[in-house]
């Protein structure tokens, strides 16, 4: 039998522990053993529940268990969990986890932590919900250099912009209709101010380029003052906005910048609604691939912790190894050097728009330039438009 521990029984606990007791027969059968929840540790009881005689409140207990191979935490939140997390890979067992905030701040030293103490540090669940994206970068790209990636990495905003659009829903309304939904976070001020993508593409683009970049540079703009006047006037001319988090290697160095950006009907990102993420990552000789899914919510990210922690228990406590780096000063290029079309609502005349931007597309009190600005040549003139965007 292989025992394991959940640290924290909120959406994404208690979603494993039931997916684990729901497809338990087939889990023995393709593991070879039982896997067993001895310990779930919360602050609060669960009398009357299949988990009540599993609860602690006492991290001790857990470390000091030598039965118990591999901790899974679902806590949220910096603190405690990465102190628990440090303190289960040092004991010598696995870690997983679906905490983007730990893994984008502390990934270094947790994955260096895993590999001295001969044990897997696995995150699949911190980024794209049940998409399977981590494990895919790491193994299936490994010939190649990847170049770019962008991603529709929050539900919780994709929710509310796609109820926006479809439904004409106010901005509130969504949001209370996401968080019953339990996407997003308990502060959705992370989901909507950009902050969760951010630390989701820095996952990404360590795990890519080897150089984890530091999540509180990165330049995030959220979805808070997308005008609702530019969403119907895209959605006229086939363009839909959606939150991305973006990388851009410039030769080898990486460049981020997470906001709304205007997707067209050509790019399969336009085409991701709902709770659902999609990410497209670029290889230099595969070219683009794309990755598609149900971003968050309990059942998808359950899924990506317990094929985790299957995996582990399966291949073996050292067969998740992936390493990065911190970013030093240089090793990630500044998000103001990160260029993109722009798309600008104006009553200029477009001769006037052409003189400041250069050649622009005509949208109707609208315009997209064709050539790619920085953010900082096009901060020079943005307070010249009523608004503007970035342009995928
Ligand atoms: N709040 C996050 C989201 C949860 O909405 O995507 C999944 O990471």
């Amino acid at each position: 039998m292989k025992n394991i521990a959940i640290l924290g029984l909120g959406v994404v606990g208690k979603g494993t522990a039931d997916l684990l007791e729901a497809n338990k027969a087939l889990i023995e059968r393709r593991i070879g053993e039982p896997v067993n929840i001895k310990y779930i540790l919360d602050l609060r009881d669960f009398p009357g529940t299949p988990y009540e005689n599993k609860v602690v409140h006492d991290f001790s207990v857990i470390l000091n268990d030598s039965e118990v191979e591999l901790v899974a935490e679902t806590m949220g939140g910096a603190h405690p969990a990465f102190d628990y997390s440090l303190a289960a890979l040092k004991a010598g067992k696995c870690v997983v986890t679906s905490n983007k905030e730990v893994v984008a701040t502390f990934g270094e030293e947790l994955l260096a932590a895993a590999r001295e103490n001969g044990v897997s540090y696995a995150f699949e669940a911190s980024v794209g919900g049940g998409i399977p994206i981590i494990r895919p970068l790491v193994t299936d790209f490994i010939a190649n250099k990847i170049v770019e990636i962008s991603g529709i990495l929050n539900g919780t905003t994709n929710y509310i912009l796609t109820e926006m659009k479809t439904k004409g829903k106010s901005y509130a309304d969504a949001l209370s209709e996401a968080q019953a939904k339990g996407y997003a976070e308990k502060d959705p001020t992370a989901d909507v101010e950009g902050i969760d993508t951010c630390r989701k593409i820095c996952i990404l683009t360590g795990l890519a380029s080897g150089i984890l970049p530091d999540a509180k540079k990165v330049k995030t703009v959220g979805i808070s003052a997308v005008d609702g006047t530019d969403v119907k006037l895209l959605e006229k001319n086939g363009y839909a906005v959606k939150l991305l988090g973006r990388m851009k290697l410039c030769d080898t160095v990486p460049c981020l910048i997470v906001a709304p950006f205007v997707c067209g009907n050509n790019s399969p990102l336009a085409h991701v609604d709902d709770v659902f993420n999609g990410i497209t990552v670029c290889g230099n000789t595969l070219g683009q691939t794309m990755f598609y899914g149900r971003g968050a919510g309990a059942d998808p990210t359950a899924s990506a912790v317990a094929n985790d922690i299957l995996s582990i228990l399966k291949d073996g406590k050292t067969s998740f190894a992936p390493a990065f780096v911190s970013e030093k000063d240089g090793d990630v290029l500044s998000s103001e050097l990160f260029a993109c079309r722009r798309y600008v609502r104006t009553s200029m005349a477009k001769a006037d728009v052409e003189a400041l931007l250069g050649a622009v597309c005509d949208l109707g009190g609208a315009y997209i330039t064709e050539k790619e600005l920085s953010e900082a040549e096009f901060d020079k003139f943005a307070d010249k438009f009523d608004s503007s965007l970035r342009v995928l």
